[in-house]
């Protein structure tokens, strides 16, 4: 099964961590697809595996190339009842909206019944000295639940 990896991000950081995690599930035999900005048209909304990378801007919103998917799921509640997600947060800890939009996002997919796999990480990345070595070992306990 391909592995959907969704990026929200609006400054870059969070797509950079993405690309690091699909190359590295690359190299376990995961086949993965990438969307910069996931389109609710194109994103498979069943049988299949989300990897979700988001990360908060604003005052605790989600981040620009993620913000229409997420307002489309919201007002169109397709049934995920038959997804998998992984959630990756992405945030700063200095905001006291820490990491809102993985948050919100992992509270909207269970709400439409997705499987959430494993516990979200919340990644700061005003504390964390090496975001990517964080995210791939949260990654390496689930990936192989999550396809
Ligand atoms: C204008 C602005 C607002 C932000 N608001 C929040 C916030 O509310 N909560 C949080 O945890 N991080 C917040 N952040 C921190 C970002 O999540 C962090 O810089 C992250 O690395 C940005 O990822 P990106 O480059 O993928 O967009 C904010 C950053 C900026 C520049």
């Amino acid at each position: 099964m391909t592995l959907h990896t969704l990026v929200g991000t609006t400054s870059g950081n969070t797509e950079y961590l993405a690309e690091q995690l699909n190359q590295w599930l690359e190299t376990k035999g995961v086949s993965t697809q990438l969307h910069d900005y996931p389109n609710i048209q194109e994103v498979p909304l069943s049988q299949s595996a989300w990897l979700v990378c988001v990360a908060t801007h604003g005052a605790g919103e989600y981040a620009e190339s993620i913000d229409q998917f997420m307002q489309d799921l919201a007002n169109q509640k397709p049934d995920l009842s038959t997804v998998k997600v992984a959630v990756l947060s992405i945030g700063d800890s200095s905001y006291d909206t820490f990491c809102q939009a993985g948050i919100d996002a992992q509270s909207l997919f269970e709400n439409l019944g997705a499987q959430i796999v494993g516990e979200r990480l919340d990644i700061d990345m005003m504390l964390d000295p090496d975001p990517e070595v964080s995210a791939q070992a949260w990654l390496a306990t689930l990936y192989d639940r999550l396809i």
